[in-house]
């Protein structure tokens, strides 16, 4: 059975709440309770945090063992060195996810230093960017 983490970053937990025009209305929690359904032959774990640094420490702590990251790493895409070292510093493959299409948007989106540290990236799918990105994994 393949180890699948998702991992969301800043804001992220207000999904449903959050400019719902921009990502919806559903709450991460409900929706990743469908992704499991649909996927029962896959063991996905999910951790959120509003902190670089907490988001390092996941990656660091599941790098090594899990079979796949699905990382949305919100506007720290942006900004981030610290997480773009950290994702080349483990072993495990890490898919970019974006629920918005982050091209069609600002233009300080349309940069990520992530991009080039992950195997892909799947954008602007809304909530279906995760299913997505855990069917990658397991096509791997
Ligand atoms: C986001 C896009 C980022 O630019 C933004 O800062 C987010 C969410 C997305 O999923 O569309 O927080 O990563």
């Amino acid at each position: 059975m393949k180890r699948i983490q998702i991992i969301n970053g800043p804001n992220l937990n207000l999904l449903g709440k959050r400019e719902p025009t921009v990502y919806g209305s559903q709450t991460f929690e409900a929706y990743f309770e469908e992704l499991k359904l649909l996927f029962p032959d896959a063991e996905l774990s999910y951790f959120q945090s509003n902190s670089e640094g907490e988001l390092i420490d996941k990656i660091h702590e599941v790098g090594f063992s899990a079979d796949g990251i699905v990382l949305n790493a919100g506007a720290y895409t942006h900004t981030s060195v610290a997480i773009a070292d950290a994702i080349r510093s483990i072993t495990t493959p890490v898919i970019e996810v974006h629920i918005s299409n982050v091209f069609k948007r600002e233009a300080f989106r349309h940069h990520s230093y992530l991009s080039e540290a992950c195997k892909g990236c799947i954008v602007g799918f809304g909530m279906d960017s995760y299913r997505l990105a855990v069917n990658a994994v397991l096509n791997f």
